[in-house]
Formats: structure tokens, C-alpha cells, sequence
């Protein structure tokens, strides 16, 4: 086995103000599992640590939006995130929270270790202020146009269009999202930290990692634009009443900023997984041993806190007495995955989170296909029909097949048992070297973080093992040549071996299923291509490991995303209106008497309505998308208080309810048909 290495894992802690969905796991999650399973099975003494982000802004807003309290939104989407991850296969040594008391206490000891220092300058600034809702606004409180490219949905302090960080005076048009108003500007006090300083030092760290490890072209990408712009200094607090409390006096009514104390949650989690683990010193193994290497998963959007404000963070308190701490050897971060060729939007409701995903579908199926199309590069989109096609034409049809035919076959013909080997012939001895180059081979993809290529070229194996199943045609050999037949398929068997192996850091649960089949369990990668299983050795009945997925199923979810979502289009600003005034608006179900067409009007149509007193003309400008007669005899909602008014000299002793359907028609809305006539409808 190979030498062992030292690994820190992390995998950006997402917030819990909302479930997972596909494009977090094809940012960060799946291509960090993929790897530290991998780097397991190699033998490195390797942790993976993630949790939830449990405060600042993100949680506060969705808090409000649902009227509940910060910690109930916390509380909800910690554990459900953490049993979606787990139900997908996230091999999390821990997943950790950072509204824990330890947590609390390591950020506050950041904190005050700069503040003791000297380090933090305080200074008076002025920020958006909601006079409405007396209180400042911080960050995603307030919309407005970017200064730096004009993406008009910028954030106070942050564009997510061009990724430039400004300070809040400089956005333009400032609106505060919590009373639509005009923010003002308002002055504060805030700790700030002397990122500029750290300006040569990050190139220079960053250039060398660059130089060893070879970073992502995106992620220097990225790296160079705020080194361009030049590093400035930066508040570490915030104005909010959610988040962990600056440790001074004076301080009432300001926490710690969310990206300060976040990515200490890293550290944090590691000490709870020591204390889980009845060693409380096994932090600083990782964190503070020499030899250990850090490699930070995260999505693109992270890049900035994860390569330049935590570096700079561990290199400041680096500088102090206390023990050092390692800085990222690696941040290879993904580009942003789409969803049927549109962003994912909460808000919006485009996409598909993880929890409903997985109560459909299988999370092999699902890691299959993100993993072949993961934004390493650039951004990609998840499309259902293509996550059909893969799971049937590949994972069904290719390895499952393969697996099922060679199983199937070994059970019928040699018992159930691996088939003795005699002579090799060219074909044979050619699987065989395939089998023990293979595992170098995608290991020094994953290695490079290109968990697509690995995908693929695993996935080449199953068919050349098809082929070779194909080419050797054991269903004749067996008949006239026995031993050759034993050959072949003791062939199989351990090529069956070495896809399982090779498979594991991808869909680990299939290869779990393969192992059993085999009678056995995963070994070491280094040795998974060569001989494993020995003539004789049992195996276990066949599984199918992946039935078809129909096309009904598939048009079943494009229905549900095209009913949920208006493709692309932003929710409408609408005015709120309390109970009161909707109830002025009397709505009433009546019964269509007669209808007809309006002489010289293409668009209105006249109508005899029973109100459940007595009988109304309406005028509905509905005579486009209904012939008179399929109204008459049915039940409809009108607005039954509205003044009468004429329409083309014709009297409406009120208003229809109709509404859009998805090809553009306006149909008139029909109750249920129980519906009583003249009832309110409320
Ligand atoms: N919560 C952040 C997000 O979802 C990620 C935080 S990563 C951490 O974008 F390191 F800061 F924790
Ligand atoms: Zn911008």
C-alpha cells in the first residue's frame, strides 16, 4: 500500500434556511465525497467535515419571511439536510452545526486574539438604514445596482453577477427589502480587518500552491480579479440581533459577521468530532499537524472567503504565539449547475431539491449523472431526460447488464461458484492488463479533481467488459470447450470485482449491492484490478441492480416544474393588503343562464347569470377562447360588488373571474361543481 497521507476534508457548511438541491451537490458535495472515498480506499488517514451555517443574514431573512424564530429555521433544515446528505451517501466524519457553544467559543477566540493584538480597527461607517423598521440593513437586506457592472439585483456589499465586494455607499439605487423603501444612510461602529495587508502574502501563498498543486484555472481566475482590485480592509461585525455576540462591552446589538465565524466552523466541527471520538487533541493533528494537507470544497460563489479572507485569517493569527494552523493546499471549486437550462431559484421555485429527489429516485442514479456533468469547468445544466438516458442506457443497460449476465451465468453453468482459470489466449490476457491499469488511472483523475473524466472512463471499462463477455461468446464455448468457458468467466468475475471497486467513490451504494453479490468486500484500490477472487470462492444469487426508468415518470417531473414555475420570469411585485380590505371584495358563485355573442366585438360576450336572487347580465371579455354555448349551464365566479358599467352600450352588473392558461388563453375560472349558487366565495 502506499504511503499514507494526512488529509483534511471540508466541504462548504451550507445554510440552513433551506433544503439542498442539486446544484450544491454538483458545486461542492459530490466531487468532495467522490474524492475522500477515494483517498480512503488508498489508505490515507483522511477526515471529512462539514455542518450547517446557522446564522447571519440567510437565516434571519427566511425567519422573517415565515414569521418563526431563527432557531426553529435552523432546527428544521439541519436535520433534514443532514438525513438528505446521508440517504445520498455524504460520508461526513461529522456534520456539525455552528450554533454550538464550541463553536461560539473558537470564533470569539479569533475574534478577540486579533482584537487583543491591536489588529482590528475600529471605525465609524455609514450603513443602509430602514427607518420604517428602525434597524440596519445589512447585506441582503438591501437590493440595488451594482457600481462595478450594473446588474441591477446586486447586494448591499456584494455582486453575485460580476463577484465585486464594494462598500455599501456605493451601491446605486438602494432598496430595502423588508419595507420596499428607500433605505438611509446612518451612522455605525464596526471591527474591521486588515485584509489589505495580507495582499502579497495570499499572491504569493496562492501562487505556490498554484505552482505544487495545480489550482483550478477558475478558481485563479477568480483569485487575480480581487487581486486586481486590491485588497481592502474589511468589517468582521455586523448590526443584528441573530449571530454569535461580540465578546466586548459595548457591543449590545452586534454579532460576529457570518464569513468571519463560518469558515471557522471547519475548526470547530473537527474539535466536536475529537470530542465524539474521546479525543479532544485530535484537531490539532489535522489543523495544526505539518504534514497534513487541506483540500476546501466549495462553489464558485465561496471562492473569495475560502482562497483569500480564511487564508488571511489563519495567516494573521499565524502570526501570533500560538500554535499554527495549515491553510488550504487546494480550493477546487465548480462553476454553478442549472436546472433544464435556467438558474436553481428558491424563490422562484425552479428546480428540484435533494429530499424530493431522493423519494423518487435512487442516489446512484442521481451521483451517476451529476458526476458526468459537473461544472468543472464552466457551468452545466441538469436536464431529466438526459438523467433518464444515463440511468437506463448506461447504469441499467451497461454495468448492470454486464454484472447480471456474468452473474447469471457462473450460477447456471459452474454452480455459483468462481470458475477455475486455464489458458489465456490474447483476448484474455489484454482484459487483464486493462483491469490492473485501470485503477492508477482514474485514481489520477479524481486525484486532479476531474471526477467527470474518472466517470467516464469507468463507465468505458463496463463496455469494454461487455465487449469482452460479447467477443469470447461463452454461450458456445461452453458447449464444445469447457475450460475456455471457465476462463472467460472467471474473467468476468474479477472484472465485476474491479468495477465495483472503481464504482465505490461514485455510486458506493450500487457497489455495496455488487460486493454482497461477490460474497466479499472492498479492498484497497491500488490492488483492486489484479486477481482478487479465487476459484471456488461462492457467490451470492444475482440482484438487478437498476430497473428501466419509464417515460411516464420522466414526463411526470417536467409537468411538475412546468405547473410550479413560470419559466425564468421574476415573481411579480405585488401590494400587500390586509384581511379588511379583501373583504370588500365580494366574490359569488352563480350559474351561467344564457350567453351570447356581442354584435360588432370579437372579444365580449354577453351573459344571463342566476346570482341566487335573481338574474344578472355580466359582460366577459372572454369570447375569444369560449363559444357561447359551453359556458351555459355552468358555475362561475363573479365579483358581485363591483359598479355596473357599460361595454360597448352594454350594461355589467359585474366581473367574471378568468385566468391564463399555459398557452395564453383566458379561460373563465369554474367552482367545484358542488358549489352552491349564490355562496360567497372566501
Ligand atoms: N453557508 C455558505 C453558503 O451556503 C457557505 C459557508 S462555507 C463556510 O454559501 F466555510 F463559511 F462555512
Ligand atoms: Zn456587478
Amino acid at each position: 500500500m502506499a504511503i499514507k497521507e494526512k488529509i483534511l476534508v471540508t466541504a462548504a457548511l451550507p445554510y440552513a434556511n433551506g433544503r439542498i438541491h442539486l446544484g450544491h451537490l454538483a458545486g461542492a458535495y459530490l466531487p468532495a465525497d467522490v474524492f475522500v472515498r477515494y483517498s480512503r480506499l488508498k489508505g490515507n488517514d483522511i477526515i471529512f467535515i462539514c455542518g450547517s451555517d446557522e446564522h447571519g443574514v440567510p437565516i434571519t431573512i427566511t425567519a422573517d419571511k415565515e414569521k418563526i424564530k431563527p432557531k426553529d429555521v435552523i432546527d428544521r433544515f439541519h436535520f433534514q439536510n443532514k438525513e438528505a446528505f446521508e440517504q445520498f451517501g455524504m460520508s461526513f466524519d461529522i456534520y456539525s452545526r455552528t450554533s454550538n457553544q464550541i463553536h461560539h467559543e473558537t470564533a470569539k477566540e479569533f475574534f478577540l486574539e486579533f482584537y487583543k493584538r491591536g489588529m482590528l480597527n475600529e471605525k465609524k461607517s455609514w450603513q443602509f438604514y430602514d427607518e420604517k423598521a428602525q434597524m440596519f440593513l445589512p447585506d441582503r437586506y438591501v437590493e440595488g445596482t451594482c457600481p462595478k457592472c450594473g446588474y441591477d439585483q446586486a447586494r448591499s456589499d456584494e455582486c453575485e453577477q460580476c463577484g465585486s465586494l464594494y462598500d455599501p455607499s456605493e451601491l446605486k439605487q438602494p432598496v430595502s427589502k423588508i419595507s420596499g423603501q428607500t433605505p438611509i444612510l446612518k451612522e455605525t461602529s464596526h471591527w474591521y480587518f486588515p485584509l489589505g495587508n495580507y495582499q502579497d502574502k495570499l499572491m504569493s501563498y496562492i501562487a505556490e500552491m498554484n505552482e505544487k498543486f495545480g489550482w483550478k484555472d477558475n478558481v485563479l481566475q477568480y483569485c487575480n480579479g480581487w487581486f486586481k482590485d486590491g485588497l481592502k480592509e474589511r468589517a468582521v461585525t455586523r448590526d443584528l440581533d441573530w449571530g454569535i455576540p461580540v465578546p466586548l462591552d459595548d457591543a449590545s446589538g452586534k454579532v460576529l459577521y457570518v464569513w468571519f465565524e463560518a469558515v471557522l466552523g471547519y475548526v470547530s466541527a473537527t474539535k466536536e468530532l475529537g470530542i465524539e471520538k474521546n479525543n479532544p487533541e485530535l484537531w490539532k493533528e489535522y489543523w495544526q499537524g505539518k504534514d497534513t494537507k487541506y483540500i476546501a470544497f466549495i462553489g464558485k460563489d465561496n471562492v473569495v472567503f475560502h482562497c483569500v479572507v480564511f487564508p488571511a485569517m489563519l495567516m494573521a493569527w499565524n502570526e501570533g504565539e500560538n500554535n499554527k494552523y495549515i491553510l488550504p493546499q487546494n480550493v477546487p471549486a465548480n462553476e454553478f449547475l442549472n436546472f433544464e437550462g435556467l438558474k436553481f431559484s428558491k424563490s422562484r421555485g425552479w428546480g428540484i431539491d435533494l429530499h424530493d429527489f431522493l423519494a423518487k429516485f435512487s442516489p446512484d442514479s442521481l451521483r451517476y449523472t451529476l458526476a458526468l456533468n459537473l461544472p468543472e469547468l464552466r457551468d452545466t445544466d441538469f436536464y431529466w431526460k438526459d438523467f433518464q438516458a444515463r440511468h437506463n442506457n448506461e447504469l441499467a443497460h451497461i454495468l448492470g447488464n454486464f454484472v447480471n449476465r456474468t452473474m447469471t451465468f457462473v450460477h447456471k453453468h459452474f454452480e455459483g461458484k468462481v470458475p477455475p482459470i486455464y489458458q489465456l489466449e490474447t483476448r484474455d490476457t489484454e482484459m487483464l492488463e486493462t483491469l490492473e491499469q485501470y485503477p492508477a488511472k482514474t485514481g489520477a483523475l479524481i486525484e486532479k479533481y476531474r471526477v467527470k473524466e474518472a466517470t467516464l472512463e469507468t463507465m468505458n471499462l463496463a463496455r469494454a467488459a461487455n465487449k469482452y463477455f460479447n467477443d469470447s461468446e461463452p454461450w458456445k464455448s461452453i458447449k464444445v470447450d469447457k475450460e475456455r468457458c471457465a476462463t472467460t468467466l472467471n474473467i468476468c468475475v474479477q472484472t465485476i470485482y474491479t468495477l465495483a471497486e472503481l464504482f465505490y467513490p461514485l455510486i458506493p451504494f450500487t457497489s455495496e449491492k455488487i460486493f454482497k453479490m461477490l460474497n466479499t468486500s472492498v479492498t484497497d484500490w491500488d490492488s483492486c484490478g489484479k486477481y482478487t477472487l479465487n476459484e471456488g470462492h461462492r457467490l451470492n444469487t444475482p440482484e438487478i441492480l437498476f430497473s428501466t426508468i419509464e417515460d411516464g415518470v420522466i414526463e411526470e417531473q417536467l409537468h411538475l416544474i412546468k405547473d410550479e414555475t413560470k419559466r425564468g420570469e421574476k415573481e411579480p411585485e405585488e401590494e400587500q393588503i390586509n384581511i379588511d380590505e379583501f373583504d370588500k371584495i365580494r366574490l359569488r358563485v352563480v350559474e351561467v343562464l344564457s350567453a351570447e355573442a356581442i354584435k360588432g366585438s370579437d372579444k365580449l360576450l354577453k351573459l344571463k347569470v342566476n346570482d341566487g336572487y335573481k338574474t344578472r347580465q355580466i359582460v366577459a371579455g372572454v369570447a375569444k377562447f369560449h363559444d357561447p354555448a359551453e359556458l351555459v349551464g355552468k358555475k362561475v365566479i363573479i365579483v358581485s360588488n363591483l359598479k355596473p358599467a357599460k361595454l360597448r352600450g352594454v350594461e355589467s352588473q359585474g366581473m367574471i373571474l378568468a385566468a391564463e392558461t399555459a398557452d395564453g388563453k383566458l379561460k373563465v375560472v369554474h367552482p367545484s361543481d358542488d358549489a352552491k349558487t349564490g355562496s360567497r366565495v372566501k
